[in-house]
């Protein structure tokens, strides 16, 4: 009661004095959910519980930089207006200033039958209550990692090690607002048998009650193996190990806050799959963070993914044609009908162990092409034989440094592509750069739009800074992509993504950290850091006969939509740019929906937070030879924060979603000043990513490349903010 006091004292005085500012610092989301102040990461903990949807997340108290990890908390009613409350769990320092235990993420249950024993009764009021049963309270309890900083013994007589990441409960029996830790904490102290020494890379447990087995059943990870560990329990307080599931899919970097739930298929409640979702860094599509799921069963004991949604990375679609495997390392690639430019003249493929990088690792069979030759120095392009398209895709294993095709600055003296890219008709229409690792990982094109036409795969090095190489094998044609995983978002800024306890499970709504552990701590904003993405609704459904996980906004979100901003429908839209009036400052925050059909036109999109040159400007459109979703933040405005060489912030974030000519496609954009999110009508693609331009660059163009398009509709609506 006292903290509230305080709290509410702080935010009135607060209010007289800076009314005008609040949320309007520069870049400050006005429908994301953001921080008053200081930094926040994961979203944690979250549960509806008596019509509150509680948002707990990690929080520094103390500074715009990860540290003194803590549990900051949140509350709506409808998922878009939200009331900070007090710190939840407060990172804990001894007398000497030595932090001894920070709260990392985890979740929260609310614990309706008493199974933990920590409810109690309610205190009426005198006159309330009388002549009815008496009532108790139904605590809710938070399940977290405890990380310990420094060496200490715990009051249940826990000897905890520097370092050490166990597995914790506190419960609350005032809807979160004050916390008791459990006194005989750590509940999961160490890793299972046989990984003792993952000591300290122990984390994230996402607790629910399954209700086949009357249990409460606990998903962790151990980070740094890729291990997914099954426990259950009665009580939340003593833990069996069920299973242990992985590593699967995406694996070349640390697994973090998974989540375990079920959806019905199609909509069908007789048809129930389990989605295990997860967190990647580094080792996302895009470098460093990303949030891969994979669909399954689970009987309250072991998850097993369906066979559809395992990709083995060393098994090749049936009926593919391996073009170019570099398994001839004798040859040059001049014997192999390549042409080399630079100091790739008269090379040719190499033993994958001969490359002298730290740790190269996924090639098929034992040869690779790399640029990596005696060091990051070489330079050069190798270009292959023309070949006749006549697949859909083209799939290949690349590693690398993450220096993206830039046709800003290709062939000029800025260029730094290292890339490996498909040319038709003279033009690069698909590119790759590496992922800022050593690990190849399968990436595939649609080239269905350029099937009959001939082209020729061009590997550019033009650049010589730390991690200027790329890895290239297993060139392979075929009529299915080879992909690496399953990605939720396609995006560079979605991580940790989890869903709500306590709601029904065809209303499952997930929220993701809007930011990416590349660059996250040196973002442009002032007296906070990171927002979270629009919570999204998750549902099942089969599309070009495979069961995907799609999302789309809360629709509770259009409580903040102003009236219709414009809406103009083209029969036809030739080649070019044509303004579309919106007037400030819904500019920088709308929902833009965009329709269109094909006619003879190759890309139809949107450009947001442009100036009247363009020298600034976020697109966002469908490419129909490609046959894919971008957006492409390359002109976005800042990016000098980041620090990470190579830069991972430049780039177009590409979703491979095939159509047929007569399809009607349809992109929901949500611009929120410094971030767009962008979902394609069935939400089966999202593409999340953060940007920081210039006040003033706020117009917003529709365009079109290469012919008419058809049917174009935009229809826009100014996005009111939820904080003032
Ligand atoms: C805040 O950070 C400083 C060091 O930067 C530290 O001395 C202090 O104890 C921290 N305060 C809290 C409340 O953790
Ligand atoms: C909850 O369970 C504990 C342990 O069984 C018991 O001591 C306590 O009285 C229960 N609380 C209520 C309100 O029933
Ligand atoms: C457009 O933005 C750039 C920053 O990229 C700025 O330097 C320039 O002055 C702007 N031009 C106009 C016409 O606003």
């Amino acid at each position: 009661m006292v903290a509230l006091t305080t709290c509410l004292f702080t935010v009135l005085v607060g209010f007289g004095h800076l009314a005008r500012a609040y949320y309007t610092e520069e870049y400050r989301p006005q429908f994301h959910f953001s921080p008053e102040m200081n930094w926040m990461n994961d979203p944690n903990g979250l549960v509806y519980h008596d019509g509150k949807y509680h948002l707990f997340y990690q929080y520094n108290p103390n500074g715009t930089t990860w540290g003194f990890m803590s549990w900051g908390h949140a509350v709506s009613t409808d998922l878009v207006h939200w009331e900070h409350l007090p710190i939840a769990l407060e990172c804990e320092s001894d007398s000497n200033g030595n932090v001894l235990e920070m709260f990392f993420s985890g979740s929260a249950v609310v614990d309706v039958d008493n199974t933990s024993g920590f409810a109690v009764p309610v205190h009426d009021k005198k006159g309330r209550g009388r002549g009815k049963k008496k009532r108790y309270t139904k605590p809710m309890i938070a399940i977290y990692t405890s990380n310990y900083p420094t060496a200490h013994t715990e009051p249940g007589g826990a000897v905890i090690r520097e370092g050490q990441q166990s597995q914790s409960i506190a419960y609350s029996n005032d809807d979160g607002l004050t916390w008791t830790q459990y006194e005989g904490n750590p509940v999961i102290e160490s890793p299972p048998p046989g990984y003792e020494d993952q000591w300290n890379q122990f984390r994230d447990p996402y607790v629910f009650w399954h209700e086949q087995t009357s249990k409460w059943i606990m998903v962790a990870f151990l980070a740094m193996k890729q291990k997914l560990l099954i426990y259950s329990s009665t009580n939340l307080k003593d833990w069996s190990l069920e299973s242990l599931f992985g590593p699967e899919n995406a694996r070349f970097g640390q697994w973090e806050c998974p989540s375990l739930f079920p959806l019905h298929v199609d909509g069908s409640r007789s048809n129930e799959k389990w989605v295990l979702m997860m967190a990647i860094n580094p080792g996302g599509l895009v470098p460093a963070s990303g949030t891969q799921y994979i669909i399954g069963e689970f009987d309250g004991s072991t998850f097993v993914p369906d066979q559809a949604d395992i990709y083995d990375p060393t098994q090749i679609p049936s009926g593919s044609i391996v073009f170019q495997d570099f398994e001839s390392t004798s040859s040059t690639f001049e014997d192999l009908g390549w042409t080399a430019t630079g100091d790739f003249v008269g090379l040719g493929p190499r033993q994958a162990s001969t490359v002298d990088v730290w740790d190269i690792r996924g090639y098929l069979g034992t040869g690779v092409f790399t640029t990596y030759l005696f060091g990051d120095v070489a330079k050069g392009t190798v270009t292959s034989p023309t070949f006749t398209i006549t697949k859909d895709y083209i799939s290949f294993l690349i590693a690398g440094g993450s220096y993206p095709y830039n046709p800003l600055t290709a062939g000029t003296p800025d260029d730094n592509q290292v890339s490996f890219s498909l040319v038709v008709d003279g033009e690069i229409v698909h590119s790759q750069t590496g992922g800022n690792s050593e690990a190849l990982v399968w990436r595939s094109w649609n080239v269905a739009g350029y099937v009959g036409q001939e082209a020729q795969l061009l590997i550019t090095d033009a650049n010589t800074g730390p991690l200027a190489h790329i890895h290239v094998d297993e060139i392979i044609f075929s009529d299915t992509p080879k992909d690496e995983a399953n990605w939720i978002d396609y995006g560079p800024d979605y991580y940790a993504a989890v869903p709500f306890n306590g709601l029904p499970s065809d209303d499952r709504v997930a929220i993701g950290w809007m930011n990416n552990w590349a660059y996250a701590q040196n973002i442009p904003t002032t007296t906070w850091r990171s927002a979270m993405s629009i919570p999204r609704k998750m549902s099942l459904k089969t599309i070009n006969n495979k069961l995907k996980l799609v999302q789309q906004p809360v629709s509770t979100l259009s409580s903040l939509y102003t009236r219709t901003l414009y809406s103009r429908t083209y029969k036809t839209l030739q080649s070019g740019q044509t303004n579309v009036p919106v007037p400030a400052p819904y500019n920088t925050r709308m929902k833009l929906t965009l329709e269109f059909k094909r006619g003879t036109v190759s890309q139809v999109g949107i450009i947001l937070r442009s100036n009247s040159t363009n020298s600034q400007e976020t697109v966002i459109g469908y490419d129909f030879l490609g046959q894919y979703v971008f957006v492409d933040r390359f002109k976005s405005g800042d990016n000098a924060f980041v620090t990470w060489q190579p830069n991972p912030y430049p780039g177009r974030f590409v979703a491979t979603m095939p159509t047929k000519t007569t399809d009607v496609i349809t992109l929901n954009i949500f611009l929120d000043w410094s971030s767009v999110e962008v979902f394609d009508g069935l939400g089966q693609v999202a593409i999340t990513s953060q940007i920081f331009p210039l006040d003033d660059s706020a117009d917003v163009k529709l365009y079109s490349v290469g012919g008419t398009a058809s049917s174009v509709s935009v229809d826009v609506n100014g996005i009111k903010s939820a904080w003032t």
